[in-house]
């Protein structure tokens, strides 16, 4: 299988692009730990930090490079503004629930501000007000009720009717004392702190296999074991299938960033809309001046016709308010939803006391990721959590979102089935940097022809389940529309839960490779 380099093929982050690759090792023998952390994002990372401080014997495991995923395409808003959630949490499960949800994230905001000042971290931080906004009326109420809600939390909320731009709204929620910073130099200087503090940090390091003895053995792609008393998974969507149906549980949604210079001078705050499509802004000054993030156009991953307009989209936008005089970046993320709009953070599930799992962050991973550093911290050395009930993964009374959940398992079952059954053009009719599903032998298979004509072939029925891939044009990857395994179109993996590459050839004339051996 050609290695190749991501970052050459996909559209770069500005927090990629401003800060250098890290190079710590990859895992060559079999170690022995106190606790193993699968996933070197913000998360991982968190945990990892907060961990060590316990006197632990820690190892990170990353399949790539540390804080190369979610974390290194984020907005980065440091808030516990996410969304319309505290009159929803309190209307679905109680104000006890919601009070536990706010102060976890306050918390979180408050926890990140101190690590940064003691250890004088670099990351353009910046203290910033958040607003929630809507254009339609029917929002209105809701934003009402969650002023209300919020405030009787003990968040500092407000509700207003204007913000500073150049477009007409109905309402607008506000919460003080939030933040912004850079995602990457935050992460990155935290790993180097834990690594001088003994935390081994290894990447290019997959884990492929979780087995149970007196301790967890974790193994890896090259075949080397982690002997670990504890086991935590912050992999994004957990790769590990044998129990927690997290497969049914969470499922991916992409959205898009374009990064822009503007004539006008962005006026400060951190915005969301509250309707569809999601409009997101904050800004960033960078070595070349001030960069306004415009985020949005979000989609389940595998399912947009489209992917190019979703950049188009944000630009028509973007333009309807600022004077746009160049665009130095645009770059895609991917998040985790559940079901009922709480990620899910606590024991892997109630049989397994020993393995941990923090995923589904929806879009608001900077203080999510605390949340869970804050709550698997006190879980392992404490045995208890003060917010451990709201995040708890095996929780029944949250879940009254049976709609959402019967309507994303059907749409998984249906791209199971769809993909197979799908009418395939017979020919291989492919433009230079065009990709699309072919049938070649009465074969479903992913083509993609670079700019200098070569035929990029790879067999499109995922290795995590089953499903068939789709195209994204904008990334030139295979996505998958079940739980957002992405691949280049040479069938590495750019994310999991997906542990194995695609069957990939270069040659037409020898596909039947990309089917010699069943998944
Ligand atoms: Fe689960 Fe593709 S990611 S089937």
């Amino acid at each position: 299988m050609n290695k190749q380099n991501n970052s050459k093929k996909l559209p770069q982050s500005y927090w990629l692009a401003s800060t250098p690759t890290t190079n710590y090792p990859t895992l060559n023998e079999d170690i022995d730990v106190d606790v193993v952390i699968i996933g070197g994002g913000l998360a991982g990372i968190s945990c990892a930090y907060l961990l060590q401080k316990e006197n632990l014997n820690i190892a990170v495991l990353e399949s790539d490079h540390i804080c190369q995923g979610a974390t290194a395409h984020t907005t980065a808003k440091i808030t516990s503004q996410h969304g319309l959630i505290y009159d929803k949490i309190k209307t679905q499960a109680g104000k006890e629930f919601a009070k536990q949800y706010a102060h976890a994230n306050e918390s979180a905001i408050h926890k990140i501000k101190e690590i940064i000042e003691d250890n004088q971290i670099d990351c353009d931080y910046i203290s910033q007000p958040a607003f929630v906004y809507t254009q339609r009326e029917k929002y209105i109420q809701q934003i009402e009720n969650e002023v209300k809600t919020a405030s009787s939390l003990g968040i500092k909320a407000s509700y207003v009717e204007e913000i500073p731009f150049n477009m007409s709204i109905k309402a607008a929620i506000r919460f003080d004392n939030q933040a912004q910073f850079h995602p990457r130099k935050y992460v990155l200087s935290l790993a180097s702190i834990i690594h001088d503090n003994n935390v081994r940090i290894f990447e290019n390091s997959r884990a492929v296999d979780i087995e149970k003895d007196n301790n967890y053995v974790i193994t890896t792609e090259k075949g080397n074991k982690v002997r670990a008393k504890k086991v935590i998974i912050t992999s994004q969507y957990p790769f590990y299938n044998k129990h927690g149906m997290y497969f049914a549980r969470v499922f991916p949604k992409r959205s898009y960033i374009v990064g822009i210079k503007a004539k006008e001078k962005y006026p400060g705050g951190m915005y969301v809309n509250e309707e569809d499509p999601t409009r997101s802004l904050r800004s960033q000054n960078t070595e070349d001046g001030e960069l306004i993030l415009v985020v949005g156009a979000n989609h389940t991953t595998g399912q947009s016709d489209n992917t190019d307009e979703s950049y188009q989209e944000l630009i028509s936008f973007a333009n309807s308010i600022f004077t746009i005089e160049d665009i130095p970046y645009k770059w895609s993320t991917q998040d985790y939803i559940t079901l009922d709009g709480v990620p899910y953070i606590g024991n892997y599930t109630s049989n397994t006391p020993d393995m941990y799992v923090a995923t589904g962050f929806q879009k608001w991973g900077m203080t999510n990721s605390m949340v869970s550093a804050m709550i698997l911290r006190d879980l392992i050395v404490k045995g208890e959590s003060k917010w451990q009930n709201v995040y708890n993964p095996s929780r029944k009374n949250i879940i009254s979102s049976a709609k959402n959940f019967v309507v994303e398992n059907l749409n998984v079952a249906e791209h199971l089935l769809k993909g197979k059954l799908s009418s395939l053009p017979k020919n291989i009719d492919i433009e230079p940097g065009e990709g699309k599903i072919i049938k070649i032998d009465g074969e479903r298979i992913g083509a993609y022809r670079d700019e200098e004509g070569m035929l990029h072939l790879v067999n499109t029925t995922c290795p995590h389940m089953g499903c068939e891939l789709n195209w994204n044009s904008a990334e030139k990857s295979w996505d998958c529309p079940c739980h957002g395994s992405r691949f280049t179109y040479e069938g590495e993996i750019i994310e999991g839960p997906s542990i194995k590459p695609l069957k990939f050839s270069n040659d037409v004339n020898t596909i039947e490779k990309l089917f010699k051996d069943d998944y």
